[in-house]
């Protein structure tokens, strides 16, 4: 999967998006058909255990990012940019971007509109493919009060209807929108030459994108909007609980499985274990 690929989907079939955060996930959905394999910084929630995002580092993502790589062939793996990592100034959107693209990414992802606007212009100028992220955007989870649904009322509406605008003209190849009504994702993603990527954000985009563990029902809490598409949790607590029973009862492992001593050696170490000094 290519950028002008991607982008010549907007007006084809819808986009198909998952996370990955290591190589034989990454593996799967590149087999699978996923078009593009986003290394998250969900990371940080779904992987590391923490509470939110913001404490993930350049050097968690590099990690994982290489690690999604060796898995990945034909999707395009996108990698998010930390918290952090390109707010500051345009020249560390850079180095940090240009430092995700070393490590295996096509393009990088970053939250936010009007603000994000420098570094997106540094980033696109530079070559390095952008793909924006409007509506919750999780980095700002404290000025949101919590994971809260945005652009609920006309003016919060219109103002991602805005920024989503200003990203596509900014030459972002793609932006995603989370949980923002159905409605304002069916607007943008008319207004915009670039595709949308909804999560949470109904039908209406031109993709859909999913945090994996969600998808396979391993997260014990997910969101209203996600789907389990299998009971991973049950799947994966079942199979640690028949390895379990199966060491107590001594039906695993199965003896056949090991490798063998043939019975001259058998015999020879016999031998020597007998002739060894008594401690
Ligand atoms: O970090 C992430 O996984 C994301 C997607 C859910 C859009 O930003």
């Amino acid at each position: 999967m290519t950028i002008p690929a991607l982008r010549a989907r907007k007006s084809g079939a819808k986009l198909v998006c998952l996370t990955a955060y290591d190589a034989p996930t990454g593996a799967l959905l590149d087999a699978a058909g996923v078009d593009v394999v986003l290394v998250g910084d969900s990371v940080g929630n779904v992987v590391l255990g923490l509470d939110s995002t913001l404490p993930v580092t350049m050097d968690d993502m590099l990690h994982h990012v290489r690690a999604v790589a060796r898995g990945v062939r034909r999707a395009l793996l996108v990698a998010d940019m930390p918290f952090m990592s390109y707010q500051a100034e345009p020249a560390d959107a850079l180095r940090n971007a240009g430092l995700l693209i070393k490590a295996g990414a096509a393009a990088v992802k970053l939250e936010g509109g009007r603000e994000t606007e420098p570094a997106v212009r540094a980033l696109v100028a530079s070559g390095i493919p952008v793909m924006g992220h409007l509506g919750l955007t999780p980095q700002r989870v404290h000025e949101f009060g919590g994971y809260r649904a945005q652009g609920k009322d006309a003016a919060a509406a219109h103002r991602i209807w805005r920024e989503a605008r200003l990203l596509d003209r900014l030459g972002v190849f793609a932006v995603v929108l989370e949980c923002v009504p159905g409605a304002l994702a069916g607007l943008i993603t008319r207004a915009v030459g670039c595709p949308t990527i909804g999560i949470g954000s109904g039908p209406a985009c031109d993709g859909q994108i999913l945090v994996f563990h969600d998808l396979v029902g391993l997260s014990a809490a997910p969101p209203r909007f996600a789907k389990a598409y299998t009971r991973g949790r049950e799947a994966f607590t079942e199979a640690v609980s028949g390895f379990a029973r199966d060491v107590q009862s001594g039906a695993y492992p199965d003896p056949a499985t090991a490798p063998e001593l043939p019975p001259a050696e058998a015999s020879a170490l016999a031998e020597r274990i007998r002739l060894m000094p008594e401690k």
